[in-house]
């Protein structure tokens, strides 16, 4: 235990929020304001959103009603900021928040600082009940989904330049072996789900229940680049028979011949990453997936995607996060796998074949901020265990992320199951 974790609540949370502002802000490192605009379909949203969003959370649900007289920065922020709060009022729409050209970005960072400052002396004050201190953690933990938002959706942006702009570093680094993909065989148990009690959690990682799970084998890494460029060339993308009836559509669709991302170029497949446009390493796990061509891929080896909670039960036993691959490196692209490294966590997200629904007795928070998790609980798939955009202190064992079947622009990959 360091001596931060012995602080009172209220000192440690304003200890955190500066230390998370520092991480949301390091993010912004060599872009331009231009950069920070930039909207390329409406799930992506530019940088400069997402700072204002994860600032207008906090002023919204911690200060607003609680802070004596209460200003707001800007009143018509309240709208801008809003994501998908209807019990909030109104939002500007979705995929037009890239024609906010105003406020500028300097006016969205003295937003930040101000609402920041503002929560820290509230916090001092000593005014915050254990309520309040919930939400000022939800804040945080949602500001750092939001890092990972921003380094997905500038991806995303950028790759729509053809130039394609690097604005990271790029890994030195050998070419290693992830070696041969092995299974583990977990025998049948009655096994214990859901967020345990330690600690942070959202919503829907609640209720904690017992799930009966039989008998399977999970592979003890993630399908890597050399793997899947197989079923590409096997004929992957060309066999309706491998897919799904919807990813069969949206493959056709969208004119899908490999993951998102690779480019084939002077003989030779290549990938882009935050670093520029690189030779495709065969050992880095496959990435920018969607849950169709997980799902095909695993149908092709003669396996299946684990269930969401055969992936949980396996990963309680994997060991910490530490080894992990994660946001802190700031390459936002994962590392080629070393042979025993099983890469639970961080690296990529892995797609599970269960669909995003409540748990038993899963009950969101009364308010708006209900809003935030439960909604979603329709025609979305549950990821696992967090990717190298991901924080380090972000991710646990029975963390839900979801999204739609046929998103790609996320850090996400494939573990099978059989
Ligand atoms: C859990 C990543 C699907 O992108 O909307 C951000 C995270 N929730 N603000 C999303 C989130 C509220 C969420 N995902
Ligand atoms: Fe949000």
């Amino acid at each position: 235990m360091n001596a931060r974790d012995r602080l009172p609540d209220a000192a440690q949370l304003a200890w955190r929020a500066q230390r998370v502002r520092q991480a949301t802000l390091a993010m912004l490192a060599g872009l331009s304001a231009e950069d920070c605009l930039l909207q390329s379909m409406p799930e992506a949203s530019p940088v400069k959103w997402h700072v204002a969003h994860v600032t207008w959370f906090f002023e919204t649900f911690v200060l607003e009603p609680r802070e004596p007289g209460f200003r707001p920065y800007d009143a018509s922020f309240r709208e801008l900021f809003n994501s998908y709060y209807v019990g909030v009022g109104a939002r500007h729409p979705r995929g037009q928040r890239g024609l906010l050209s105003r406020p500028p970005l300097e006016r969205v960072l003295g937003y930040q600082e101000t609402v920041l400052q503002r929560l820290l002396d509230w916090l001092e004050r000593g005014a915050a009940d254990p309520q309040a201190l919930a939400l000022i953690e939800l804040g945080l933990q949602h500001e750092q989904q939001h890092q990972e938002l921003i380094a997905t959706d500038l991806k995303h942006h950028f790759w729509h330049n053809p130039a394609l702009p690097a604005w990271r570093p790029a890994r030195e680094g050998a070419r290693e072996d992830p070696g041969a993909l092995t299974f583990r065989r977990y025998p049948a148990e009655l096994a214990q789900a859901g967020h345990d009690g330690e600690g942070f959690a959202f919503d829907n990682e609640s209720p904690r229940h017992r799930v009966w799970l039989e008998a399977f084998e999970l592979a003890q890494r993630p399908v890597v680049n050399a793997e899947y460029l197989a079923f590409v060339e096997d004929g992957g993308y060309e066999r309706p028979e491998l897919w799904l009836s919807d990813g069969w559509d949206a493959c056709r669709r969208e004119g899908w011949q490999a993951p998102l991302y690779w480019l084939r170029q002077d003989g030779g497949w290549h990938t882009y990453t935050c670093a520029g446009l690189r030779p495709l390493n065969g050992a880095e796990p496959v990435c920018h997936v969607s849950y169709y061509e997980a799902e095909a891929y695993a149908r092709w080896a003669g396996a299946r995607l684990p269930s969401e909670l055969e992936w949980e039960h396996a990963a309680r036993q994997a060991g910490g996060v530490q080894d992990g691959d994660f946001a802190e490196s700031g390459h936002f692209h994962p590392r080629p796998l070393e042979p025993g490294h099983s890469a639970f966590f961080g690296s990529v997200w892995e797609w599970t074949q269960s669909a995003y629904l409540p748990y038993p007795g899963f009950a969101p928070a009364a308010g708006a901020v209900g809003e935030y998790n439960g909604k979603f609980m329709i025609n979305q798939m549950v990821l696992r265990g967090g990717s190298c955009a991901t924080p380090a202190s972000h991710i646990r064992p029975s963390y839900r992320n979801f999204f739609w079947p046929a998103a790609r622009w996320q850090f996400s990959g494939i573990r099978l199951a059989r």
